[in-house]
């Protein structure tokens, strides 16, 4: 998931994507940020970058990641996206990496919209990518495993439940003889769904893509963002 092939590919996307082309300076907060692939190349692009993450060790990586990078101004918090506010704060929010839809309430999902409508200044805009309902309809069901360096491997399991509304992925690394499990649960959104959960939050403007260049989301997407603006 943070493979040091995915950083490069996520700098390469902050240099070029048209989505997350951003005026110089811009004040952006990356919501969930993990280990901070995306903090590193927008403050090397020279916008004011703020990480938000509830994990100490994702947040301790992202420390080291910007360090090493020279990127010694990121701010990093730690703090849930269920209640993390920053009153007008930011000219742009991204929650990137299917980092949404991971409560069990789906009323705490768009607590989470409205918190970055909140936290947004006015003008400002709320980036959300995720894995769409639509998207992953056309592969889910495929056995997937990835071989890690170290001889070890990782298979992932995705279960559909409740009629579609959310879903259940277990991943196992295989590592010689032992064999460890870990699960998340969360919220699908279908393109509608996420849409009108911005609109529900109070943002206006919303639209959905099937990348970061602005392309659009139909039958050859792999990925739904939904961006939205605070007026
Ligand atoms: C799939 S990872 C994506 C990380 C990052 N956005 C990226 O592109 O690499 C999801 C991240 O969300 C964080 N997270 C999970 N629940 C959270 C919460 N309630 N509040 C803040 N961060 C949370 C996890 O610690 C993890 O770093």
């Amino acid at each position: 998931m943070f493979s040091g092939a995915r950083a490069e590919t996520v700098a390469e996307l902050v240099g070029t994507a048209s989505l997350l082309d951003f005026p110089p300076g811009s004040r952006i907060l990356d919501l969930c940020c993990g280990p901070g692939l995306f903090l590193v190349p927008l403050a090397a692009r020279g916008h004011r970058v703020t990480g938000v993450d509830l994990s100490p060790a994702m947040l301790e990586r992202a420390g080291t990641a910007c360090r090493e990078a020279g990127a010694a101004d990121v701010e990093l918090v730690r703090a849930d996206m269920l209640t993390y506010v920053a009153p007008d704060s930011y000219d742009v929010i991204l929650n990137v990496f299917t980092s949404f839809g991971y409560f069990e309430n789906p009323d705490d999902n768009l607590q989470v919209l409205r918190n970055a409508w909140r936290s947004l200044a006015p003008g400002g805009r709320l980036l959300v990518d995720v894995m769409g309902k639509e998207v992953l309809a056309g592969w889910i069901g495929r056995p997937q495993a990835v071989d890690l360096p170290d001889g070890s491997y990782v298979v992932q399991r995705d279960t559909v439940l409740d009629s579609w509304r959310r879903l259940r992925t277990d991943w196992t690394l295989v590592r010689g003889s032992t064999a460890r499990t870990a699960s998340i649960r969360s919220f699908l959104y279908s393109a509608a769904e996420l849409h009108d959960l911005f609109l529900a939050a109070g943002f206006a403007d919303v639209e959905c893509f099937g990348d970061f260049d602005g392309g659009p989301y139909d039958q050859t997407s792999r990925r739904l963002i939904v961006r939205g603006v605070r007026k």
